[in-house]
């Protein structure tokens, strides 16, 4: 028997290649919940919506479109993949829940959740990773990387606490205020997550981290296909925030401080990569300003 380690709470089930005594423990939520010290609530309604009345959204006439720019194509696929022109990549909005344009809008695609059929697997050396049952176009949105929204000094303090065995799951991002200003947003979902969790760390990745606000000005922190992959292909993100080879664009990156003797860095320990690609650094990304 197959088992949804979402139970039910997915559109999908979420497939588990193992028996019910290996399950990880946590928690399933297929959305970010507020954790300690962050200050909004990602399930909050807090962002303004267009008066369209049509089936899906314009540019001539939509205010968040004109806004926000328009992120998703006419099938759902994201525009501007790895766009290299700015050392931050652009900010997507879609329509929410004040909206009035229709469910079918073109510009909500992260917001209708999972509908790729992905399975739970032991990859041998990276722990658990997460491979597809179905092939997946470049450009579509795969799955969230969903979990407790905390506070940088939560963020700083669970990764104090960590032995150096253990898996790390915090993710920062960074983004570019526009302002000038930088905003940050520490999400953890060791505990309480969705199936983005077991997303496994590549130097060449097949998947890439874009922050996508719906409702709220909390981010979702969405992965879309960098290129078309194959059934049974694992899909892994750089953790770097990099692509293909392309520096960090801003945004995300993450903080592994697990193991390996030999590679200290202020004494922090770094995880060998297991990633297997033939452009491997070697060693998981660190991130250490949490740590300063
Ligand atoms: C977000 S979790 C990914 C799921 C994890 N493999 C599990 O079993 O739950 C991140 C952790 O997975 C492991 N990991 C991820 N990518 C890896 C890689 N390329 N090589 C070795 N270990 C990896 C590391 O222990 C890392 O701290
Ligand atoms: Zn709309
Ligand atoms: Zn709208
Ligand atoms: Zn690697």
């Amino acid at each position: 028997m197959t088992l949804d380690l979402s139970n039910g709470l997915e559109n999908v089930p979420v497939s588990f290649e193992g028996s019910s005594a290996t399950l990880p423990k946590f928690e399933y939520s297929p959305d970010n919940i507020q954790g300690p010290g962050c200050t909004s609530d990602p399930s909050e309604v807090t962002l303004p919506g267009c008066s369209c009345l049509s089936r899906s959204c314009l540019t001539a006439s939509c205010s968040c479109l004109q806004t926000h720019g328009q992120a998703y194509s006419s099938t759902g696929s994201l525009l501007n993949l790895n766009s290299t022109d700015s050392d931050y990549c652009s900010p997507v909005f879609e329509c929410n829940a004040l909206c009035s344009c229709s469910d079918l809008c073109s510009n909500r695609v992260v917001q209708r959740g999972l509908t790729l059929r992905l399975e739970v697997y032991c990859t041998g050396n990276r722990g658990w990773g997460v491979r597809t049952l179905e092939p997946i176009p470049t450009g579509t949105f795969v799955c969230e990387y969903a979990g407790e929204v905390i506070s940088f000094e939560e963020a700083r303090r669970r990764q104090l606490a960590q032995k150096s065995e253990e898996n790390n799951y915090i993710i920062s991002v960074r983004e570019h205020a526009g302002t000038g200003s930088i905003t940050e947003t520490f999400l953890d979902p060791a505990m309480v997550g969705n199936v983005g969790r077991f997303l496994n760390h590549s130097c060449q990745p097949n998947l890439f981290m874009q922050p996508v606000r719906v409702h709220s000005v909390v981010p979702r922190l969405a992965l879309f296909a960098g290129r078309d992959i194959d059934v049974m292909e694992e899909l892994m993100f750089d953790y770097s925030g990099g692509y293909a080879n392309q520096p960090p664009l801003g945004v995300p990156f993450s903080h592994d401080t697990n193991t390996v003797q030999f590679n200290k860095i202020n004494g922090l320990q770094r995880k060998k990569c297991h990633c297997g690609a033939k452009n491997c650094l070697q060693f998981l990304p660190l991130d250490l300003s949490i740590l300063n």
